[in-house]
This record gives structure tokens, C-alpha cells and sequence, in this order.
């Protein structure tokens, strides 16, 4: 199978704000876009964009899972840049008319269709380097995708870094920037430790990764970091957290730091893991710090993590009942 998001269908859904309205939304080709050498996001960076998926399930008909956080998500990033407001309703039936029409291409599981939707300033005027751009492109970009991770489901290696991941009060914003400025450490951490990934810890505080939440689970307990402005709020976090509290699991969302995980996270029945639509729940089986590799769950790999991300799973494929109301069906 192809890397992970780099497979594209031949056309998108596109509309164009300018004058203060948008247009109405189009089937274009993909690459059909042009965009001045003086837009704004190319030298601003007021750039957002989304991630969720479609399923198919055994019957043929094709499910978007939680469509409506992401549309959520996607118009509030819009908003803590200062991009055009997103209407919620063109955008989200912009998802269903692009994910019907390439339904046929919709992968069976494992696999699924990945749904990108970007909003990107194209006003060409670089003196707005204080102000925002008043035009903008809204798209949605399709691409069948298998596992994120290349080893499946392979317990990764994460470094704790002390630095951020970025601004601390654009960690809950899906942009392109937080990514940019995530770069480097990434890069180093896979140099000097063969790390997968990195951990940002900034003074202490277990935040995130570079491209998903993390959870410490311990027996019965799921310990995460609260919601603030300083991370991304993971749409599979959240219905990871809500799968565990169905089965009776104690959810602790709260402030978790690296003594404290480094301490648990040792133990025999601990276990870590990382969420994300890409990521799906995969196991994390090595933490680092300060040069010192600590196996989690004292090297023995724990059954809860595999097992919520089956509950998860089952529900997306449409193998266990949607209690949620989690599935729009296209
Ligand atoms: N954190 C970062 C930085 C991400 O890129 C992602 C992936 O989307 C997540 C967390 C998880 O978010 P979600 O579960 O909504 O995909
Ligand atoms: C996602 O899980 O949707 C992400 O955005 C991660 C990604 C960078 C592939």
C-alpha cells in the first residue's frame, strides 16, 4: 500500500470566499488551483485544515465518523486565525457530496477513506503581515488510506521533549504552522534515539505528539491532559475517553507530568498509548528521557489499549451498535 496520504482521488470539492461571501461549492479537478505568489498563506501562514475518516461497512454503505466535530474544529481554527467564518452546513455537505461521488473508492477495513478538508488566506497582499486576508479557498481532498504507522500496530518510541510543539495558545488551533514548528525536534529525536515520535512536555506538562493526544492508562484508570489552548483537542481522544467511561473505566482528565508518568508508566498493567484519526489507538512501548529509555508496563505489552481501539473500530465498521450517533451515513 501507498504511504499514508499520498494517494489523492482526481477531483475535489472547492469554494472561493471573496466580497464577503462564498461561492457555491464545486467538483473540480485537484489540481486546479492557482494561487497568486503573494497570498497570504503562502507568507502568513493562515492556513487550517481538518482530518476524519470514511468507512465501509459489510453491506457496502459508506459511514463518516464524527463529521460534525471536525466541521466544528475546522471553523474554529478558521476563526483563531482570522480566516473567512466557515458555515458549517455548506461545509459539511461539501464532505458528502465529494465522499459520494468517490464512494466506490472508499477502501475496505482496515483501510478508509481519509477526508482533508483545508482552508487557506489566497488575498495577495504582502503588507497584511498584521492583518488578516480577506479571501480565502475552502477544499476537500480525498485519499484512501491503510495504517498511519508503518509498523501496524508496533508499540512506538516516543521521546519527551522539553521544549513545546508550538505557541501555547495555538496548540487547539489544526494548523499548518503547529506542524512547521514541530519539525526539527521531530527530525533529531528520529536521528539520536530512533524515536517515532516526540512527546512535547513543555516544563513538566505531558501535552502531546506531533500528529496525535497521548493517554496513560493504568488498570483501570485513563489519565490525560484537560482540555486548554495549548493542544489539540483530538476528536479519537474524546471518543476513546467516552468508549472507556461506557465500560466503567475511571477517565482522569487532569494535569499529568513526565515524574508522574515516567513513574507509572513503569509498572506492570500500565500502558500508554497515542490517539488520532491517522493514528487510530497504538500502543506506545518505550518512553525516553534524559537519555534513559523507560519500557512501559515494565516491557509487558497490556490488553486495554488493543481492546479500545477494537470497541472503536467495531463501531466505525459498523460491527457494533452506533450508541453515539457517531456515523453519518453518506
Ligand atoms: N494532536 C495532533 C497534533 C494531531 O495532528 C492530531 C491528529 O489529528 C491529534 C492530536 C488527534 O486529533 P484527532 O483525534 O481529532 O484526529
Ligand atoms: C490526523 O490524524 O488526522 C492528522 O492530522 C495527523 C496527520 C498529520 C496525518
Amino acid at each position: 500500500m501507498a504511504a499514508f496520504g499520498t494517494v489523492f482521488t482526481a477531483e475535489m470539492m472547492l469554494a472561493e470566499y471573496s466580497n464577503n461571501q462564498w461561492s457555491e461549492p464545486a467538483l473540480v479537478p485537484v489540481n486546479s488551483i492557482s494561487l497568486h505568489p503573494g497570498a497570504h498563506v503562502l507568507h502568513y501562514a493562515s492556513t487550517c485544515f481538518e482530518g476524519l475518516k470514511a468507512f465501509r461497512h459489510s453491506d457496502g454503505s459508506i459511514h463518516i465518523f464524527r463529521m460534525d466535530k471536525n466541521v466544528a474544529r475546522l471553523q474554529q481554527s478558521s476563526e483563531l486565525l482570522a480566516l473567512p467564518k466557515v458555515d458549517a452546513a455548506m461545509l459539511r455537505q461539501m464532505i458528502l457530496d465529494i465522499v459520494k461521488r468517490y464512494a466506490a473508492d472508499v477502501p475496505n477495513p482496515p483501510g478508509s477513506m481519509y477526508i482533508r478538508p483545508t482552508h487557506i488566506g489566497t488575498e495577495a497582499s504582502i503588507g497584511k503581515a498584521a492583518a488578516p486576508s480577506l479571501s480565502s479557498l475552502l477544499y476537500v481532498l480525498l485519499s484512501p488510506v491503510g495504517d498511519y504507522f508503518a509498523g501496524g500496530a508496533k508499540p512506538l518510541r516516543l521521546l519527551l521533549e522539553d521544549n513545546a510543539r508550538c505557541a501555547p495558545h495555538m496548540g487547539m488551533v489544526k494548523s499548518g504552522g503547529n506542524y512547521a514548528s514541530a519539525l526539527q525536534p521531530i527530525m533529531k529525536a528520529r536521528a539520536a534515539v530512533q524515536a517515532d515520535q516526540v512527546l512535547f512536555c513543555p516544563n513538566g506538562d505531558v501535552q502531546e505528539t506531533g500528529a496525535a493526544n497521548f493517554l496513560l492508562i493504568d488498570g483501570n484508570e485513563i489519565i490525560t491532559k484537560a482540555l486548554d489552548a495549548s493542544f489539540l483537542h483530538g476528536v479519537t481522544r474524546d471518543s476513546i475517553l467516552t468508549l472507556a467511561r461506557d465500560r466503567g473505566m475511571k477517565v482522569s482528565e487532569r494535569e499529568l507530568t513526565v515524574d508522574e508518568l515516567l513513574e507509572r508508566a513503569v509498572k506492570p498493567g500500565a500502558e500508554a498509548a497515542l490517539s488520532g484519526t491517522a493514528a487510530v489507538l497504538t500502543p506506545v512501548g518505550t518512553l525516553i528521557h534524559n537519555g534513559q529509555e523507560y519500557a512501559v508496563g515494565g516491557g509487558v505489552a497490556g490488553t486495554t489499549t488493543a481492546s479500545l481501539r477494537q470497541a472503536l473500530n467495531d463501531i466505525q465498521w459498523g460491527k457494533a451498535a452506533d450508541t453515539h450517533g457517531w456515523l453519518t451515513k453518506v
